[in-house]
């Protein structure tokens, strides 16, 4: 059965209680767009309050930290946020490998935890403009994702989504090509079916993100192994964030 597309808000650290009435209207417009897997990613302040006002959008948090709990002042475990009512994680993002100097293997503890107080996975990854120029994309994409996939998934189809977002296309305003999104996503694919067989590595959803706009969103979906996108700055808005899933319906 084919995937409806997977759009998903990234909102980063944007976002107070007056951006609920963002999150109730991309709700609202949810309802009726049936066709689009859509859910949001606010910061771990909004979780709780845009779960509940929201009946049909998924609700994720952007981050947790590996650890059950502890003294770990300031850090939110896998369990905190799923008790606030996330569903899934995003993992990996690049703003997190860099500025808070995240590894793959923290990545994969993170993801371990998550898995296993029962959030679905987003895990990201993405070359910088350096690793593209030397033609070294995608053994790095590929090496990423490997070092920070967290062991024995089970049900990874369910699971798990792995997010392509090449580092220079993220708030740049100008967005992977078309080609060069679909050769790294079938390479992508490619490792995914030698990881999990056959039929899960077929299955494991795989979405874009880098500036994702309403004009480009409907040519990159329409893209082989793409099966949504990961929205930045056009998600703040419900009117931008619902004219892409407009788009890609
Ligand atoms: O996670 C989403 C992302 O990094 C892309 O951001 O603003 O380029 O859509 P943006």
């Amino acid at each position: 059965m084919a995937q409806r597309p997977f759009i998903v808000g990234n909102w980063k650290m944007h976002g107070t209680r007056a951006m609920l009435s963002e999150a109730r209207a991309i709700d609202r417009a949810a309802q009726r767009l049936m066709q689009v897997e859509i859910a949001l990613a606010p910061p771990f302040t909004l979780i709780h309050p845009v779960r509940r006002e929201a009946e049909q959008i998924g609700v994720g948090a952007q981050d947790c930290h590996p650890a059950d709990g502890g003294a770990f002042t300031g850090d939110i475990s896998a369990a905190m946020v799923a008790d606030a009512g996330a569903g899934f994680v995003i993992l990996g993002h690049s703003e997190r490998r860099e500025t808070h100097g995240e590894k793959d293997k923290l990545i994969a503890e993170k993801g371990k935890a998550a898995l296993d107080a029962g959030l679905k996975l987003i895990l990201c990854c993405g070359e910088n403009q350096e690793k593209r120029d030397s033609g070294k994309a995608t053994d790095h994409v590929l090496r990423q994702i490997k070092a920070s996939l967290p062991a024995d998934i089970e049900d990874p189809v369910e699971r798990l989504t792995i997010a392509y977002e090449p580092i220079w296309a993220i708030g740049s305003g100008k967005a992977a090509s078309v080609e060069d999104i679909v050769e790294m996503h079938t390479a992508i694919r490619a490792f995914l079916v030698k990881t999990f067989g056959e039929e899960d590595g077929a299955g494991i959803r795989i979405i874009y993100g880098g500036s994702v706009n309403a004009e480009n969103a409907a040519e990159i979906i329409a893209g082989d192994e793409v099966g949504g996108a990961l929205v930045g700055g056009a998600s703040l808005s419900a009117e931008s964030f619902m004219n892409i899933v407009l788009a890609v319906q």
